[in-house]
């Protein structure tokens, strides 16, 4: 490490002179992980229910994805979209066979995949002549990213405000009104954008009776469905994909997050009637899908697929049993909601932020949304052991808060 910037304090000296300010920092610096835990410059070890915001799914130091990693590095990183590599091909074969969408375009993160879906819905009516089909249906507490395309599917105000005008075309309907997509979607909506578990408006799963409503109003319309399952997708809500659980089948997918497991990586997965509408030259990107993202996102697939998706559905009932138990003996707890290793548990502003940073001070992270919401993203592989050391500090915290 740099002798200048080795120290705590002045790597966040460094950084407060040199970085553009737009992330609070929590006044950590890490410096190494292994499996569920984060070790930070003094070695102060902390148990990671955040998981790098649901990235890092195999946990840290994951060895098969160091190894892996670490080869690739040595062969061939990179080589641009403009010739074949073998790794490519691979990873959308494997994608396609876990969502039943045959075709794949790889990108660089969750919101240049929800970009890629805006797009292709839009460049699909335009294919088919409907050149005035533009408008997209987005949700609210709806969160897709900080691109001008995404942000305007993006319903916080706050991020939107200071960069209007974002698309003009874009509604928004409230997920607790099904009623309401029965006037809002109309012949000129190209596309219905949904989280089916919203994340950062505050872990809410849609309901059946939404759901329901989604379907008829895409059936009514033709409009296409994207499903945004770069939070909730590959495994994180217990399932390859939650959209599936409710019954939904979207003609885009938007993944990202947990397929690297730590290497920046997107997809939009796609039907082939969405593909057909797609010309050479549409859209594209300088490193989406190289080498060394393809390696990675094998890697994490065949964790899922060898055990991975088996342990995780174990240790989801575990986490939801041990949450539940929490949630009867501290009215602090309104409500908990969310599905697989994707949990919120909703507090009072005030109490939600002493919970995550008591935690932390007792060893664990977790982080808030929404405001009041307590997040768990702990890694996809963690153990019940690990999930029970998590509830033990959860539970400390919220006596202590009680007092
Ligand atoms: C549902 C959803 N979509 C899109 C994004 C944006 O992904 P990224 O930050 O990787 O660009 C996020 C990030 O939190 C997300 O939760």
């Amino acid at each position: 490490m740099n002798e200048m910037v080795s120290h705590e304090r002045n790597i966040q000296e460094v950084e407060a002179e040199h970085l553009l300010q737009v992330y609070r920092r929590i006044p950590i610096v890490l410096t190494r992980g292994e499996g569920s835990y984060l070790y930070d410059i003094d070695d102060r070890k902390y148990l990671d229910f955040v998981s790098g915001l649901g990235v890092a799914s195999l946990g840290h130091s994951h060895q098969k994805l160091a190894t892996a990693v670490s080869d690739q590095a040595s062969r061939l990183l990179h080589t641009s979209n403009l010739y074949f590599h073998p790794l490519q091909g691979q990873v959308g074969q494997r994608l396609a066979a876990l969502s039943g969408l045959p075709r794949a375009f790889f990108c660089n993160s969750g919101t240049e995949a929800v970009e890629g879906c805006l797009k292709f819905a839009r460049r699909y009516w335009y294919t088919h002549g409907d050149t005035k089909r533009t408008r997209i249906v987005a949700l609210e507490r709806s969160f897709h990213g900080r691109t001008f395309g995404s942000l305007s599917a993006t319903w916080e105000p706050a991020y939107r405000q200071p960069f209007q005008p974002l698309l003009p075309e874009v509604s928004f309907v409230s997920p607790t009104d099904p009623q309401a997509l029965d006037t809002v979607v109309g012949p000129d909506v190209a596309a219905i954008i949904i989280e089916p578990i919203q994340g950062e408006g505050g872990i809410w799963p849609l309901t059946p009776e939404f759901s329901t409503a989604v379907d008829t109003a895409c059936s009514r319309t033709g409009c296409l469905l994207i499903a945004d399952e770069v939070q909730c997708g590959l495994g994180r809500a217990g399932v390859p994909f939650y959209s599936s659980t409710l019954d939904l089948k979207p003609d885009l997918i938007a993944i990202g997050k947990a397929l690297g497991a730590g290497v920046p990586v997107g997809a939009v997965l796609m039907t082939q009637a969405v593909a057909d509408a797609i010309a050479p030259g549409d859209h594209g990107t300088t490193y989406g899908g190289n080498l060394l993202a393809c390696r990675a996102a094998l890697v994490f697939l065949d964790a899922m697929e060898h055990g991975g998706l088996d342990q995780l559905k174990k240790t989801s009932a575990y986490l939801t049993k041990g949450l539940k138990y929490l949630a009867k003996r501290y009215p602090a707890i309104t409500d908990i909601r969310g599905a697989g290793l994707m949990r919120g548990l909703e507090m009072t502003t005030d109490t939600a932020l002493h919970t995550v940073e008591r935690a932390m001070a007792r060893g664990l992270l977790i982080n808030r949304t929404a405001g009041r919401v307590v997040r768990l993203l702990p890694p996809l592989n963690v153990s019940e052991q690990e999930i029970d050391e998590g509830l033990e500090i959860l539970e400390m915290v919220l006596e202590e808060l009680k007092s």
